[in-house]
């Protein structure tokens, strides 16, 4: 097996994912799924295999939503891959048909050929009838439809900047209704990206939005890999990249624990140790983090940690926030709530404690802190403090 740090790995070389996957299908025969995790960790890995790799009775469809911007690109793709489906099936999507007909537009071999509007595209009615169409006819088979659909928060957010927001609130919506009155006909929609969703909802209420469009779904939370698989996607690394080594144990134990179980963090250590030339130890494995953490280049994208603080919680709490994960950072031990407020107030940075406890409830949903049994606050990643430490020179 060879590194490839965040390429598109082969589905024979995903490791330590066999036990989600399984919860997954076991959940998705009731329910909906939200899978929330934090960026690199494996989503978009875990739902192609999903969709390579189906349960009997299932027929997943994955589709990456990051290149559609307005909701009728969406509603069409949509189209096309119903579409796509139901001519293998040599059927047609009737209902969808007969809308098009019924507004003047046309349809050859998937692609939707549309009147001209000024406004109001009726994106809805081609979702909606796109979805009803697959249901029904899988149903007939007794297969059930599976959307598998990536980038959905970034999808979102251009939705809101392009048709504007109402628009973007009418797309959670329409999917919502859709997984009310198709639910029990089999359909499942599995929701994922690399923005937290719960930003974009956020943003979204903050334009009056009142709906909950997503409590109908399961929120799944995807963690690192477990130490044993870590460790195992290291060895293999390692090995298949002819890395010479004294200590094979001992090597990949260290890589494993240093990135934290990051799968995407152990494929760029070993390529580093690749590149170097070196023969490998976990003594080298501990330079070459510290190279990677350092390089002006960013390899690992960490920046991006620090980057997403305004867009997420907004410029007005980008320096309390700032304060927050700093005094956290410095401290080797878990630090309360109490002893993080009189630091931020003698800093001038934040005086509010019910405005402090909301912000550091923010900060985990994000996968920055977490807290121990006494609601003490801590990094919740190693790699992410260290680098969080570096990075702002404290
Ligand atoms: N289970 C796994 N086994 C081996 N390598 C993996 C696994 N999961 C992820 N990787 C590696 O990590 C990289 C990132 O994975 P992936 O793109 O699935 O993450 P993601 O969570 O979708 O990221 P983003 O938040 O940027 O969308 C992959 O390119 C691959 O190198
Ligand atoms: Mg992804």
């Amino acid at each position: 097996m060879k590194a490839n740090p965040g390429g598109q790995i082969d589905l024979r070389e995903v490791v330590g994912r066999d036990e989600v996957i399984e919860q997954i299908w076991d959940t998705i025969a009731q329910q909906s799924i939200r899978m929330n995790a934090e960026r690199r960790i494996g989503k978009t890995t875990i739902i192609k295999k999903l969709c390579a790799e189906p349960r009997s009775g299932w027929v997943p469809i994955f589709q990456d939503l990051e290149q559609y911007h307005t909701a009728l690109e969406f509603a069409e793709a949509v189209y096309g891959e119903v579409d796509r489906f139901l001519s293998k099936w040599k059927r047609t999507a009737h209902r969808t048909k007969k809308f098009l007909e019924s507004i003047g537009g046309t349809e050859i071999g998937g692609k939707l050929k549309l009147p001209k509007f000024d406004r109001n595209a009726p994106w809805k009615e081609i979702l909606t009838k796109s979805i009803e169409d697959l249901v029904e006819e899988r149903d007939k088979h007794d297969e059930r439809p599976l959307f598998l659909w990536d980038e959905v928060p970034y999808m979102l957010a251009s939705i809101s900047t392009r048709d504007g927001e109402r628009v973007a609130m009418e797309v959670l919506d329409t999917l919502r209704a859709l997984r009310q009155d198709q639910g029990d006909k089999g359909l499942r929609m599995i929701l994922t990206g690399s923005i937290g969703i719960h930003h974009v909802i956020h943003s979204l209420k903050r334009q009056n939005y009142a709906n909950s469009p997503l409590n109908d779904t399961f929120p799944l939370e995807i963690l690192p890999l477990a130490q044993a698989h870590a460790r195992e996607l290291a060895a293999k690394l390692v090995a298949g990249e002819n890395i010479p080594t004294g200590t094979p144990d001992e090597l990949a134990d260290s890589i494993a624990h240093i990135a934290d179980g990051f799968p995407f963090y152990i494929h760029h250590i070993v390529k580093a140790i690749k590149l170097s030339g070196r023969v490998a130890s976990p003594e080298l494995v501990e330079e070459i983090v510290s190279g990677q953490l350092l390089d002006a280049n960013d390899p690992w994208e960490l920046n991006h940690y620090r980057e997403r603080i305004p867009v997420y919680y907004g410029k007005e709490d980008e320096a309390a926030v700032l304060g927050i994960l700093d005094g956290v950072a410095v401290r080797d031990a878990p630090v309360s709530i109490s002893d993080l407020l009189t630091e931020l107030k003698n800093m001038g940075l934040l005086s509010d404690r019910e405005h402090l406890i909301t912000l550091l409830r923010l900060v985990e949903q994000d996968h920055y802190l977490s807290r121990d049994t006494q609601g003490h606050y801590q990094f919740r990643f190693a790699l992410l403090k260290r680098w969080w430490i570096l990075s702002r020179g404290l």
